[in-house]
């Protein structure tokens, strides 16, 4: 029987075979023995969070990032002895649930450490110390609270320290002093400690692609090169080599009507035809991730761009079609039909934001459906 989640045409199309070509050609680059953590926060930025890191891992990741302790749960059911690092916050109370299954916590508080220090753990917890260089998120800001921070851990059987690291901020921009005082600053602060860790990290895609490519230390965290978009417009015309975006958004016409010049479409009558028209439902809305602020963009049919009309519903939205095409035609929002070509950046442009978010919010309602040769 047909998976009930299929019936309804709108769907992501996920080619695993370009995250493996992405990473493999991420990987070239790399010092012999740096190791690639593959950012799978966020369901993989959207992508679909398992199938994504296996896909890393058959290229040639080692490890896993992700944002929260959901997310790492998530992920070590799939993956049982695979590094496992959650770069954003953990309760306490979760500390000894990720010491038993193996997954390795940020840490950047002392109160954090006293609070977890008080209970009781049945194998010892692996922590990588943030430092905030200039983010401004989560870290420590000063030397003497790194070594504060350091001696504590180290000082307690139940914590083992196995990585220090940071996260730039401006690394997709042009400009370069900023990027090069956190990278003096981060090593200013790797300096002051009595050993270094096993995993020192800093490098994101763009530091990686464009900023500094030799800033490598022990592992680099891929995460939007990996999908196969760059991680500004910047950077995109800096591209070492081409990356593969691997995400497209389909579905079909359910429902063609004519009408006449002076009738309107949709909530507010926001549209009125200007002319005799074809008019195209397709059953993706905002409750799938289509935002009302995409009216205006175009979708592709038989490879002609067609317009988005009037306001996007929650779970339809309307074109403007050029002609009387048949129900269940294919409609591309993101991806290729013949020569023309529908990008997340395109997207993300009209959206007023940026190509990260675009995957990111397509919802669980849009069922991820993978291909790979
Ligand atoms: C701490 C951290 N490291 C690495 C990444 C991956 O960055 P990118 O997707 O630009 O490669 C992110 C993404 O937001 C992050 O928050």
């Amino acid at each position: 029987m047909q998976n009930i989640e299929h019936f309804r045409p709108t769907k992501a199309i996920i080619n695993l075979d370009a995250i493996k070509n992405n990473v493999s050609n991420l990987k070239k680059h790399l010092h012999p023995g740096v190791q690639i953590m593959a950012v799978v926060k966020a369901n993989a930025y959207g992508h679909g969070d398992v199938e994504v890191a296996s896909a890393a891992i058959e290229s040639g990741a080692t490890m896993l990032a992700v944002a929260t302790p959901e997310e790492a749960i998530r992920l070590r059911k799939s993956f049982p002895d695979i590094d496992i690092l959650i770069l954003g916050y953990a309760p306490g109370a979760f500390a000894p649930f990720a010491a038993n299954e193996n997954i390795t916590l940020t840490v950047y508080s002392t109160d954090w450490v006293q609070q977890v220090e008080a209970l009781s753990f049945s194998k010892p917890l692996k922590l990588h110390i943030k430092i905030d260089t200039g983010m401004g998120r989560i870290g420590v800001t000063q030397i003497e609270d790194l070594q504060k921070l350091y001696n504590m851990i180290t000082s307690s059987e139940k914590f083992l320290v196995d990585g220090v690291f940071t996260h730039f901020a401006t690394a997709d921009e042009e400009e370069e002093t900023y990027f090069h005082h956190q990278v003096a600053k981060f090593e200013e602060f790797i300096r002051s400690l009595p050993e270094k860790p096993r995993l020192v990290h800093a490098a994101n895609t763009a530091t990686m692609l464009i900023k500094d490519p030799t800033l490598q230390y022990d592992a680099v965290r891929f995460g939007i090169s990996m999908y196969g978009l760059a991680p500004s417009a910047y950077v995109n015309t800096k591209l070492p080599f081409p990356i593969e975006p691997a995400f497209s958004l389909e579905t079909e016409l359910i429902e063609v009507k004519k009408v006449q010049a002076g009738q309107s479409i949709g909530y507010g009558a926001a549209f009125t035809a200007s002319e005799p028209s074809y008019i195209g439902t397709i059953p993706i809305g905002y409750a799938d991730g289509l935002i009302r602020k995409y009216s205006g963009q175009h979708v592709l049919i038989d490879g002609i761009r067609v317009p988005i009309i009037g306001r996007i519903c929650m779970d339809q939205c309307m074109l403007l079609l050029p002609a009387a095409y048949n129900i269940g035609k294919k409609v591309t929002l993101i991806g290729k039909q013949k020569d023309e070509e529908i990008t997340i950046d395109e997207w993300a442009e009209k959206g007023d934001t940026i190509n990260y978010e675009v995957p990111c919010i397509i919802t669980s309602r849009v069922p991820r459906i993978y291909y790979k040769k």
